[in-house]
């Protein structure tokens, strides 16, 4: 699969790169903003993907220069490369203050440590070129230090583990009714309960959201297919509420 355009204005352009076979490890999305002279790449994956990502951003960049990598939360599929990153670009890293410490065991050492920049528990702002992103709380959904990616000039929410799809090889979500077989047992285990989700779907709604871009399958395009995503997770069981007795001591 090519590169997907998700936007494009005169000096702003969003951009899916395209998908990576990532052998047994889970498929996932990498995305790139670019504005002005700067670009901007979320949830980069791991090793394994590490030499192909750093070639499509090469690519689609254009004449911009990688100075941002946004890490919506700690895992692997997220994280693990971020040594390599750091070390082959001039680009710095934002990630939650309570997983930067976490990191080096990735194998990132002193030389990078201090390019990699904590995000505090109530978020932040990012310039990127001349435009503002908006870094947005999303704790336990499914991290306890977990930030979601808010690009206003697209209207783009990029939500790192809320709202992925598995073993899709299509990038548009078309029918929500038949697409949630793709996300239901995904959502029911990963996301941590019914209260971390009603409240980040409460602030989400005062949000302008024209997409959902989540981390691994397809993408929730245009204000009726989000509010059919917030409307079904808000009212699904997930996590402690889904699986109340599950502190048994095993047979
Ligand atoms: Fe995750
Ligand atoms: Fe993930």
């Amino acid at each position: 699969m090519s590169s997907t355009v998700l936007f494009q204005s005169d000096d702003h352009a969003n951009i899916l790169l395209p998908d990576q076979d990532a052998g047994e490890g889970v498929q996932s999305n990498q995305h790139l903003i670019v504005h002005g002279g700067e670009a901007l790449l979320l949830d980069p994956g791991g090793t394994k993907l590490y030499p192909k990502v750093l070639k499509a951003v090469a690519q689609n960049k254009g004449k911009a220069k990688l100075t941002k990598i946004f890490l919506s939360h700690q895992d692997p599929d997220i994280v693990a490369a971020i040594n390599g990153w750091l070390m082959t670009t001039d680009a710095d890293a934002w990630l939650s203050a309570l997983w930067r410490r976490f990191v080096p065991h990735f194998g990132s050492d002193r030389l990078v440590y201090e390019r990699i920049r904590p995000i505090p528990d109530e978020g932040m702002k990012l310039d990127l070129g001349g435009s503002e992103l908006v870094i947005v709380p999303a704790h336990f959904l499914h991290s306890v230090g977990n930030f979601h990616l808010y690009d206003p000039t697209s209207r783009i929410l990029y939500t790192g583990d809320m709202g992925v799809s598995l073993g899709l090889d299509h990038r548009e979500v078309t029918d929500f009714e038949a697409h949630i077989p793709n996300m239901e047992v995904f959502h029911t285990r990963y996301m941590s309960s019914n209260a971390a989700v009603r409240a980040w779907v409460a602030m989400v709604r005062k949000m302008d959201v024209q997409t959902i871009a989540p981390q691994h399958g397809a993408m929730l395009v245009g204000p009726e297919m989000v509010a059919k995503f917030l409307d079904w997770i808000e009212g699904l069981d997930v996590g402690i509420d889904a699986m109340p007795d599950v502190f048994k001591l095993p047979s």
